[in-house]
């Protein structure tokens, strides 16, 4: 989708981050901006920094009923959505064994199927408009590799990918204009690593050895190279671009090339972050 100008774009997890920084990026754009997410304060701060007038839809995308109303309010205020960012996400940490059921229900919950009712809700409706659409969905270098510590994350990162993989297929078969791609970014300073502040209490129960794992990846995040802003222009051109994977770090793809040799030569798995687990504290 070459010109963007004047077009709607809608934007989960826009209260922080690198969904702030998409809807800032969009509403510079021209675009009509609509932002959801549960931080409505977050949603606020967004809203004043774009200085446009964008609309903010408070959504919790792990529920298929609030991303449908999300959609209808879209269409009602605006009678189409041309870019599509389901980017809400969220991480926990900690080794598989002990990794909780609440960890797994809150993570898939919003990682992965949040990115399911975003489709669902969304996608029909852009058939149905016609003319060009984009559906982006923020996966992660996650998506690509498996980092021990972050077996939830990766398996819900994994599924954004070949989910997004499948939809961009099955657009080309139809002969649809809706373009896809799949945002990996490594690691970007944001709140994701406090993620944790927006866990719902009924879900609260962690992993119990969650503590030396969470506090790496916490200072790997603090100490991301790419900004937020950097990743949502990087993603602003690759929608222009209509290119499907966009990894906004260098490295990914060196790690990548790695798994897929240990893939091919049937060898055991190469540890990704290898100096996670030298620290005597693991
Ligand atoms: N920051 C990184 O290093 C990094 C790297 C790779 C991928 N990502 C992905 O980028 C995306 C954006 O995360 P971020 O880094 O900007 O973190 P962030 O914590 O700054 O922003 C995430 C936003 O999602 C919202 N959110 C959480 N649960 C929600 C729910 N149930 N419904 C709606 N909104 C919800 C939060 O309120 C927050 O505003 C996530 O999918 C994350 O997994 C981040």
């Amino acid at each position: 989708m070459k010109e963007l100008g004047g077009k709607v774009a809608v934007v989960t997890g826009g209260g922080s981050g690198i969904g702030r920084e998409l809807a800032l990026a969009c509403a510079r754009e021209g675009m009509k901006v609509v932002i959801a997410d549960i931080d409505e304060p977050g949603m606020a701060e967004t809203a004043k920094l774009t200085n446009a007038a964008t609309m903010a839809v408070r959504c919790n995308v792990s529920k298929a009923d609030e991303v449908e109303s999300l959609a209808a309010r879209v269409y009602e205020a605006h009678g189409a959505a041309h870019l599509l960012f389901n980017n809400a996400g969220v991480s926990v940490a900690g080794p598989t064994w002990t990794t909780t059921l609440h960890d797994w229900e809150w993570c898939m919950g919003i990682n992965l199927m949040g990115v399911v009712h975003g489709i669902r809700s969304f996608v029909p409706r852009m058939l149905q408009q016609g003319g060009e659409a984009h559906v982006v969905s923020t996966a992660s270098a996650a998506g690509t590799l498996s980092v021990p510590g972050s077996s939830v994350y990766c398996v819900s990162k994994h599924g954004v990918v070949t989910m997004s993989e499948c939809l961009h297929h099955e657009l080309r078969i139809v002969k649809s204009q809706i373009g896809v791609s799949v945002l990996c970014p490594a690691f970007v300073p944001t709140g994701i690593a406090d993620s944790h502040r927006n866990r719902p209490a009924e879900l609260a129960d962690t992993n119990p050895l969650a503590a030396p794992y969470a506090a790496w990846a916490k200072k790997a995040v603090e100490k991301g190279k790419i900004s937020a802003p950097e990743v949502a222009a990087m993603t602003l051109q690759a929608v222009k671009e209509d290119r499907f994977y966009i990894f906004t770090h260098p490295h990914t793809r060196d790690a990548i090339e790695v798994r897929m040799q240990d893939l091919l030569q049937q060898r055991h798995p190469t540890n990704p972050t290898p100096s996670k687990t030298s620290g005597e504290n693991l």
